[in-house]
């Protein structure tokens, strides 16, 4: 028997059924040791013996376990996917079910009556840190279920981005500007780059002092909306196919976790802002960078736009993600009648 199994981990995954199969990304999450030693000893800290807990998208129910850990007297899971079924294997195998209660449920839509809870516990953290939904999730819970002074892990959240080059990503990206196969797929370029990209960057070169983007405090935050704009100077030459974006949380006093390119401590990848054809830049130009963000329309709306300042003139960017399909998600029966062939 192996004593310590996030050791020997090889890259297995159960094949995939379709959105049931959650225990694929959870999988991911178990294995992090990073992260997971870092929430676990947060917790540690902050939940202190006989207190209430509620955990945001619970999953496994591993924080709520660190919460049971932590001495918490019960824990309040929350999670809207059947993920949560496993979470209550794990707590009847303990002997924890008395401490437990399972919601299964979106947690922003949950009424919550009687006292409130001393600490929320919320992982909706995604590769760009609000692309889980946090934003709109933690507030809409918050106001309802923490009690006055009570403490959330994580506590905050910043955002960072810089211009970067990735010479195979420039290649990558190149496929949508290519003839191949004498196929010209370049018609596809401007919805390529209305994506936003997740890579784990293992080359990316900076070529400015990173900037923060947004920051948010969770226990005061309201908004749900981004609107913000960062200056780079070049510091170094290079081709600049974008800007690569990560995160930071304060998961509590002294405690953070982040996942800047080329380190790759964490499960988190980190995304990229494409600026459409890679642009030669020197040390001394200067970047401008757009961001806004809202989640009203019911989902995600990024949109990212940008002017780089160049010895050789001026170069725009403008793109949103909103614009990344040409036809409209609608499913029809269609009946095509066939050609009789001459
Ligand atoms: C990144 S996972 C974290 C799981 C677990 N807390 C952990 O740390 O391993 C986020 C989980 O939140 C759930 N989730 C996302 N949005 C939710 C919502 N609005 N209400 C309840 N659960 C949600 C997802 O189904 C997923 O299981």
């Amino acid at each position: 028997m192996m004593s310590d199994p996030i050791e020997y981990l090889m890259d297995v995954w159960p094949l995939s059924t379709g959105t049931e199969d959650h225990l694929t990304s959870h999988h991911l999450l178990l294995r992090d040791r990073v992260r997971n030693e870092a929430f676990q000893e947060a917790i540690r800290r902050v939940v202190r013996p006989g207190d209430l807990a509620l955990d945001v998208g619970a999953g496994t129910g591993i924080l709520s376990a660190f919460a049971i850990q932590a001495g918490a007297q019960h824990v309040y899971l929350v999670e809207s996917e059947d993920i949560l079924s496993c979470a209550q294997e794990i707590f009847k195998h303990a002997g924890w079910l008395d401490r437990a209660t399972f919601i299964r449920g979106m947690a922003d839509r949950v009424t919550f009556q009687g006292g409130k809870v001393d600490a929320i516990l919320i992982e909706l953290i995604g590769n760009f840190g609000i692309d889980e939904n946090i934003l709109s999730v933690l507030p809409t819970v918050r106001n309802k279920a923490l009690k006055k002074g009570g403490k959330i892990v994580p506590a905050g959240l910043r955002l960072f981005v810089v211009p970067i080059v990735e010479e195979s990503l420039e290649r990558e990206f190149g496929v949508y500007r290519s003839v191949l196969y004498g196929i010209d797929f370049s018609p596809l370029a401007r919805l390529a780059d209305n994506n936003i990209y997740l890579l784990n960057f293992r080359n990316a070169r900076r070529l400015a002092e990173p900037q923060l983007l947004a920051e948010f405090d969770f226990l005061t935050c309201e908004s749900d909306t981004i609107e913000s704009r960062v200056n780079f100077s070049i510091t170094e030459q290079g081709r600049m196919i974008g800007l690569a974006g990560w995160f930071e949380i304060d998961l509590c006093e002294g405690i953070s976790l982040s996942n800047p390119p080329n380190e790759n401590r964490t499960h988190w990848d980190q995304i990229i802002f494409p600026i459409g054809e890679a642009q030669a830049v020197e040390k001394g130009d200067r970047v401008s960078f757009r961001f806004r963000y809202n989640t009203t329309a019911g989902e995600d709306q990024w949109a990212w736009s940008g002017v780089i300042h160049t010895r050789g003139g001026i170069r725009r960017f403008d793109f949103c993600n909103a614009d990344r399909f040409l036809l409209p998600k609608v499913r029809t029966r269609h009946t095509v009648e066939l050609k009789t062939k001459n």
